[in-house]
């Protein structure tokens, strides 16, 4: 089978093409993703074959549009030697050093994110926007509001005072920040850091839906009301949201003030802590003994 570098430039821009047509017909989930070694190497051998015969080329099969509702999801990481990452299993590395998780992602933010114009004064005033950073195979996520100064200028999410709070937390959890996946509801930061508007959170909202479908976490922490009022899609306020499990296509969600709220009300913190153990009880992660 060939494998040379012109047949997997194309076989990398027919999956490119696919992953782009979806897109423009509204595909906003992706279910499963292929495993991406084997769909670049079928797309290889079909394109030597089509190639002999003077047929049309043959696409491999689209990713499945929805997720299966019995997809087996992963274990809790059980304490004891084996408990040091919070990894799951990665996806196997693709002939570019790329596993499919980051292709995907890598895509939507360079090839929609990047660019979007949906919010006028938004995408006006930004410097770039701020799509997400860490793990692809998470087993938490953490959701924030939306990018400030720092973050605007950076081009990661809590980078900034707020940034270095949720790092504590992390930290505390006994988590590294490279474990986790950090996203926010919008990729742009709003003017004077005023809240997000109601069609902000809609234009961005596809953007993180499908980050979401990719990461496939087995835990969402939503960081303050905007995160929480939008992934659950209730108006509740945050104090009544906290404290207790939702569900979002198959990942277990919590919720808990956000971080520039603690900054403002320290008193607070306590009661993120409380929200944190009980994700660290339901996820099987022995219990530090103190918050930092
Ligand atoms: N606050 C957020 O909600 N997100 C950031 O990225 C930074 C501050």
């Amino acid at each position: 089978m060939p494998t040379d570098d012109a047949s997997l430039a194309r076989a990398r821009r027919i999956l490119t093409q696919r992953l782009e047509s979806l897109s423009r017909a509204g595909v906003m989930q992706i279910g499963k993703l292929p495993p991406p070694v084997e769909g670049l190497k079928a797309a290889i051998s079909n394109q030597s074959l089509a190639g002999q015969a003077g047929s049309l080329p043959h696409v491999p099969p689209p990713p499945t549009l929805r997720k299966e509702p019995d997809m087996p999801r992963a274990k809790a990481v059980p304490v004891g030697p084996a408990a040091g990452s919070l990894l799951r299993q990665p996806y196997p590395p693709n002939v570019e050093g790329k596993d499919a998780r980051t292709v995907a992602l890598d895509l939507i933010n360079s090839g929609e994110v990047k660019g979007c114009k949906l919010c006028r004064e938004l995408a006006a005033y930004r410097t770039q926007t701020v799509f997400g950073v860490g793990a692809v195979t998470p087993r938490v996520v953490l959701f924030g509001e939306a990018p400030g100064a720092d973050e605007d200028k950076q081009g990661e999410p809590f980078v900034g005072r707020a940034g270095q709070l949720l790092n504590k937390i992390i930290e505390a959890c006994t988590w590294k920040r490279e474990e986790v996946y950090i996203l926010n509801t919008l990729k742009c930061r709003p003017p004077d850091n005023r809240p997000p508007e109601p069609h902000e959170l809609a234009n961005c909202r596809p953007f993180w839906e499908r980050q979401l479908e990719i990461l496939q976490p087995d835990y969402i922490v939503c960081l303050g009301t905007h995160a929480a009022q939008s992934l659950l899609e209730t108006g509740e306020a945050i104090g009544r949201l906290r404290s207790k499990f939702f569900t979002y296509r198959g990942s277990k969600v919590i919720a808990t003030y956000h971080p520039s709220y603690l900054l403002r009300s320290p008193d607070a913190k306590k009661l993120v802590w409380d929200d944190m153990q009980m994700l660290l009880k339901d996820m099987g992660v022995e219990i530090p003994k103190k918050a930092s």
